[in-house]
C-alpha cells in the first residue's frame, strides 16, 4: 500500500502522550493523512512545526467523516465516551491505558465495537516491548524453577492527573505486564492507597494481586510521591531470579543464578545455619529493542488493514480495569476483593470523599467506611 491509499488516523488528545503517537504515525508507510484533535489550539501549533501536513480539528464531531480510526490519548475519565462517539461513526478506536475508568464502562465499550464490528485496542504499550516477551518466555519455559512471588515497582516525583489516582494512572502498566507474563489474571486483590501531597487522589498505592493458575502473588509498587525514580519488575523463583530495569539502556534484564534453599540438616541442631545459599552468574540477555509504542501503533494499523484481533484487544483492557476497580475496593474497605465481585457488577464507583481521611492526611484501610 502507498502512503496516497493509507489509512486516515486522528490522534484524540496531543499532550505529552499523544503527540508521540503523531511521530510514530508518521514513520508508518500505511498511514497516509493524520490529524490532531484537540480543542488546546497550541497541540496542534506546535506539532505542525515538525509535521506541516497534519490536519487539525477542535473536536472529533468535526474529525470523524475524515477518518477510518483514532488513537485516543485523553484524560482517562474522557476515555469512554469519545471512544463511543468514534465507533458509532464506524471509526476503529485505540484507547490509551486504562481502557476506561470502570469496569461497567470497558464492557459497554467492548459491545459497542462489536455491534459496529470495528477494532477496539487498548494501549498496554509494555505488552509490546521485547523485555516482558522475554520474562514470560522464561515463565512459559520455567527457567527461574518454581515461581516464588512477583514484585514490580514504578516511582518517582510523579506528574499528577487532573482526573484519575495513581493507581489508575501507573498501575495499568504493571497489570498489564503481569497478566501478560503470567499468562493469566488475578483472581483477588488486596490494596492499601493513600493520599499526601494532593487532597483528593491518592498518590502511592500497594497492590497484591493472587493468580490461580500459576498459583503466585504479585505484589505492585505505584507512587508518584517518590525521591527516585523506578520502573522495575522482578521475578524470583526457586532456581532464578529475574530483574528488568526499565531504566538500564544496556541490561534491562539480569538473570541471577542464585538461590536459597532450606538446610537438609535443619532441625533439631540448632547450631546449624538454617538456609543454605547458592551464588552463580549474572546474565543479561540481548534484546531486540524496537520502540513498543511503533510496535504498538503498527500492530493497531495491521488488525484494521488485516481485520486481524488486536493482541490488546478489549477483553485485555477490561481484564486491568476489573483489578483496578476491586484494587479502588479493597482500598476504601479495607478488605480483600475477588475479581468475581467486581465482574457481577459490584459497585463501580469508589466514591473518593467516602475516604476518611487521617489528620496528616493519609488514608489507612482499617477505618474506611
Ligand atoms: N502507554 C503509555 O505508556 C502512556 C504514557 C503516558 C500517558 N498515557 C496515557 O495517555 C493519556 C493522556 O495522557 P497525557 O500524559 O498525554 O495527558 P496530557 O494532559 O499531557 O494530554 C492530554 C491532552 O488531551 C487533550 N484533551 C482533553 N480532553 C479532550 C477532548 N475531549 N478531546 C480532545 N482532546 C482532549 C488536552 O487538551 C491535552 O492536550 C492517558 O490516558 C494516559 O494514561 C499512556
Amino acid at each position: 500500500m502507498t502512503k496516497a491509499t493509507g489509512l486516515r488516523v486522528g490522534v484524540v488528545g496531543c499532550g505529552y502522550w499523544g503527540s508521540k503517537h503523531i511521530r510514530v504515525l508518521h514513520s508508518l508507510e500505511s498511514v497516509s493523512t493524520i490529524a490532531v484533535i484537540d480543542p488546546n489550539p497550541d497541540r496542534a501549533l506546535q506539532l505542525s512545526r515538525n509535521y506541516p501536513a497534519l490536519e487539525a480539528y477542535k473536536d472529533l464531531d468535526e474529525a470523524l467523516p475524515h477518518l477510518d480510526a483514532v488513537i485516543i490519548a485523553t484524560p482517562p475519565s474522557t476515555h469512554k465516551p469519545l471512544a463511543l462517539k468514534a465507533i458509532e461513526a464506524g471509526v476503529h478506536v485505540m484507547v490509551e491505558k486504562p481502557l476506561a475508568t470502570t469496569a461497567a464502562d470497558a464492557r459497554d465499550m467492548i459491545e459497542a465495537a462489536k455491534a459496529k464490528d470495528v477494532v477496539l485496542m487498548v494501549g498496554h504499550t509494555f505488552e509490546y516491548h521485547s523485555a516482558v516477551w522475554q520474562l514470560r518466555e522464561m515463565v512459559q519455559r520455567k527457567e527461574l524453577g518454581d515461581l516464588y512471588y512477583l514484585d514490580t515497582a514504578r516511582l518517582n516525583l510523579g506528574l499528577y492527573q487532573h482526573d484519575c489516582n495513581v493507581l489508575f494512572d501507573l498501575a495499568p502498566h504493571d497489570v498489564s505486564i503481569l497478566n501478560y507474563v503470567l499468562g493469566a489474571t488475578p483472581v483477588s486483590v488486596q490494596c492499601w492507597s493513600s493520599h499526601h501531597a494532593n487532597a483528593k487522589l491518592e498518590d502511592v498505592g500497594y497492590l497484591r494481586l493472587h493468580y490461580k493458575n500459576p498459583d503466585v502473588t504479585a505484589n505492585v509498587h505505584v507512587s508518584w510521591l517518590d525521591p527516585c525514580k523506578v520502573r522495575r519488575v522482578t521475578m524470583v523463583g526457586s532456581q532464578k531470579m529475574v530483574i528488568f530495569n526499565d531504566l538500564s539502556s544496556e541490561e534491562r534484564i539480569k538473570v541471577h543464578d542464585k538461590g536459597v534453599s532450606q538446610s537438609p540438616q535443619l532441625g533439631e541442631d540448632l547450631t546449624q545455619p538454617p538456609m543454605s545459599y547458592r551464588y552463580g552468574d549474572v546474565v543479561s540477555p540481548h534484546l531486540v529493542m524496537n520502540e513498543p509504542l511503533m510496535v504498538e501503533d503498527e500492530h493497531f494499523v495491521d488488525c484494521i488493514l488485516l481485520g486481524m484481533s488486536p493482541l490488546t484487544g478489549g477483553a485485555n483492557g477490561l481484564a486491568v480495569v476489573e483489578v483496578l476497580e476491586a484494587a479502588q475496593l479493597s482500598a476504601a474497605e479495607g478488605r480483600e476483593v475477588l475479581i468475581d465481585e467486581i465482574r457481577a457488577g459490584g459497585p463501580q464507583k469508589v466514591v473518593l470523599e467516602e475516604v476518611k481521611i487521617h489528620q496528616n492526611g493519609s488514608a489507612s484501610v482499617g477505618e474506611l467506611r
